[in-house]
């Protein structure tokens, strides 16, 4: 049934898994965003496909048998550098939030928003630049222009570190990230519905995401130049998503 939207979507992505991506370096892979992103890339070894992750989480299955796993210190330039050699897109979708914030450990820096959402993002976009990539994905967040607070400054700083690497650059500002398991800010579009009548745009980038469609959209960045230099919130996202 060709005029099925799902089948449709499903034929789509299928065409699109097998597009060739740049040879292209993600860390974030194991969280709620990237593993809605995990089924669209390419499995052969032929594919350049990196997955950039901790120690202790490449030691987990699926990742421990994953031909594509590169365990590493994110936090590590050094480390960084020869495990982005050859690649041409970095992706990082890193993040965390205060309630897994913990002290370091004898293997492990400490997790806080300085080290995980502004140190990872900065050591992929040096390590990046010395090793020859050409641009960074960074996925970040709706409405941390002016918000105060840790979350949101971290989030810029994050991105002004991206920006100033020298790499060509696509910031990625989604409002609530939702799919199975995560409904729950969904429920706020009803806010944002009767916005939608006066002002289309803003309401677009206000309300939440399903994950699979950001990763859709993600991949497509990943794929193509076309957005370089733009910062893209919800309006653009859902579009590139259904494109
Ligand atoms: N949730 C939302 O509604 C929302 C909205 C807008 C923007 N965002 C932003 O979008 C991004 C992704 O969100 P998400 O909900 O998909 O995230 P998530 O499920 O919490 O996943 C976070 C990812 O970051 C990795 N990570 C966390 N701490 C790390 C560390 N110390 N070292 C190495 N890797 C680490 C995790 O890897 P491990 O498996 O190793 O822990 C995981 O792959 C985040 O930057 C978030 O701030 C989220």
């Amino acid at each position: 049934m060709l005029d099925d939207p799902g089948r449709m979507a499903d034929i789509a992505e299928t065409a699109e898994k097998d597009a060739a991506l740049p040879p292209t370096a993600i860390a974030g892979i194991s969280g709620y965003t990237g593993l809605r992103l995990l089924p669209m890339l390419p499995e052969s070894p032929g594919g350049d496909v990196r997955l950039l992750m901790r120690p202790s989480t490449a030691r987990k299955d699926p990742w421990r048998t994953d031909p594509r796993t590169i365990s590493v210190d994110l936090l590590d330039e050094k480390a960084l550098e020869p495990a982005l050699r050859g690649v041409e897109v970095i992706v990082c979708l890193v993040g965390t939030t205060r309630a897994q914030f913990r002290d370091a450990t004898a293997t492990e820096p400490a997790v806080s928003y300085e080290n995980v959402d502004i140190g990872i993002p900065r050591a992929l976009a040096r390590a990046g630049k010395k090793a020859g990539c050409k641009r960074f994905v960074l996925l970040s967040s709706w409405g941390i222009e002016s918000s105060p607070g840790a979350y949101p400054s971290a989030k810029r700083a994050a991105e002004d570190a991206v920006k100033t690497s020298g790499l060509a650059w696509v910031m990625v500002r989604p409002s609530f990230i939702v799919g199975e398991g995560r409904a729950a800010p969904k429920a706020l579009d009803v806010v944002w519905a009767p916005v939608r009548l006066f002002a289309k745009g803003f309401a677009d980038d206000a309300r939440s995401i399903d994950a699979k469609d950001l990763a859709r959209a993600i991949r497509r960045l990943t794929l193509s130049n076309e957005w370089d230099g733009q910062t893209l919130a919800g309006r653009t996202l859902h579009a590139l998503a259904g494109a």
